[in-house]
């Protein structure tokens, strides 16, 4: 990573870019597909959840700062409005973030600060997404 006082590590720098972000991911996918208390989020997704694994790594990459690919791969797609049709309240919202923030620790960014911040806005991000 090398910056300077005039050019600040990003989030995606400082969360340690896409090897960390790929392992938050899949953990956060191996979660939701093992654990009891994700089933409700689980069964609104596919059966097979390899493109939501990269599509969720790519998402994060470019929202934390690091490459656009998921950008260029769906030019103008906003992620509130992608969850618009699904039905969702704040039980399913509540396991999304707990999914997010426990694969996070479980991962362990060496950055604590970084991990806690991503973990927090996550959770909000998924909490604006209620509709039902
Ligand atoms: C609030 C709770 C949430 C629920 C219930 C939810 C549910 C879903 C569902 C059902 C899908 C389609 C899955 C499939 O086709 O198998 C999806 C897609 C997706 N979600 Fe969520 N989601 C939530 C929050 C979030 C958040 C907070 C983010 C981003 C930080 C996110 C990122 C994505 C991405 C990247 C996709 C794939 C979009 C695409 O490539 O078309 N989701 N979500």
């Amino acid at each position: 990573m090398s910056t300077t006082p005039d050019s600040p590590a990003t989030p995606y720098q400082r969360i340690g870019e896409g090897a960390v972000i790929d392992a938050i991911t899949d953990r956060f996918y191996d979660l939701m597909d093992s654990d009891p208390a994700y089933a409700r989020l689980r069964a609104m997704h596919a059966p097979d959840l390899t493109y939501m694994r990269r599509s969720l790594a790519g998402f994060l990459a470019g929202w934390s700062g690091g490459p656009r690919d998921w950008w260029v791969a769906n030019p103008g797609k906003c992620m509130m409005s992608a969850h618009r049709d699904f039905s969702i309240d704040g039980e399913v919202a509540a396991q999304w973030a707990d999914a997010m923030k426990r694969a996070i620790a479980d991962v362990a960014p060496a950055d604590g600060e970084i991990a806690d911040a991503l973990g927090d806005v996550l959770a909000r991000m998924a909490n604006g997404m209620v509709n039902a």
